[in-house]
């Protein structure tokens, strides 16, 4: 009975919030370390040519191994081929990744990233949005919390957690050709959207499968004068 006990309780604590970050990090070589902070766009793991068939896996098995296994790569990002995939395609890519990870000493979880900046735009059939210059000109801080939950249940439905926005650059110069993405030229404006984007995004619990990680970017030599 007790024997019986303590293994569902190992089960339950272990399977919970039991790792111990210390340990972990004191078993961890520098190679691993360097690895797992380490992030790198999907070109590094992409099948060449493009599979002309949408509902390929893009993903080269020999090329991910390598990433994964041999210099233990902890992030990915980017979508293969710089365009949207299918949700039935996405889901494959993460499944061989994270496969690949349950193989690994240390097997932390890959973290994958992707920029769903005007709702999910990498995802085919997602509920595309008007870029963030629109949103602030509609003054409406209501309309983006909106966005930005649909935007994240699509992206974590494809099972990334993680989004690349709100881009929080002030926009200066309105011959920057990437001035769309920001949310103008106002701080008061733009901080108030970028709050109300990563509240609805990320709600109070992560392990919420509606909600998504945000990134505040890009800052540092970005946006327009520097
Ligand atoms: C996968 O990558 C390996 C190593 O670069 C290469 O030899 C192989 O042809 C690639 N396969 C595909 C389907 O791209
Ligand atoms: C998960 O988050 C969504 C959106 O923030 C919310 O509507 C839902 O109630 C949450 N689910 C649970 C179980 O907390």
């Amino acid at each position: 009975m007790m024997a019986k006990f303590c293994v569902l309780f190992c089960l339950w604590f272990c399977l919970t919030d039991a790792i111990d970050i210390d340990a972990l990090l004191n078993s961890m070589s520098l190679e691993e370390k360097c690895g797992q902070m380490t992030q790198v766009t999907f070109d590094v793991i992409q099948k060449l040519p493009q599979p002309a068939d949408f509902d390929e896996n893009p993903v080269n098995l020999t090329l991910l191994e390598y990433a994964i296994l041999e210099k233990n790569v902890g992030s990915i990002l980017n979508t293969p081929y710089n365009v949207a995939q299918k949700a039935e395609t996405w889901q494959k890519i993460i499944k061989v990744i994270q496969d690949a990870t349950a193989k690994s000493r240390l097997r932390i979880p890959t973290i994958y990233g992707l920029d769903s900046i005007h709702g999910a735009n990498y995802i085919q059939e997602a509920v595309l949005f008007p870029h963030s210059i629109s949103l602030a000109g509609s003054f409406n801080p209501e309309l983006t919390r909106k966005i930005a939950q649909i935007t994240s249940l699509e992206t974590r439905a494809i099972g990334v957690p993680w989004n690349f926005n709100p881009v929080l650059d002030v926009g200066r110069q309105p011959v920057w050709p990437r001035l769309f993405e920001t949310y103008g030229e106002d701080p008061y404006l733009a901080g108030r959207m970028g709050e109300v984007y990563v509240q609805a995004s990320q709600g109070n619990d992560l392990k919420n499968r509606s909600n998504v990680a945000t990134c505040l970017k890009h800052y540092i030599g970005y946006s327009f004068p520097f």
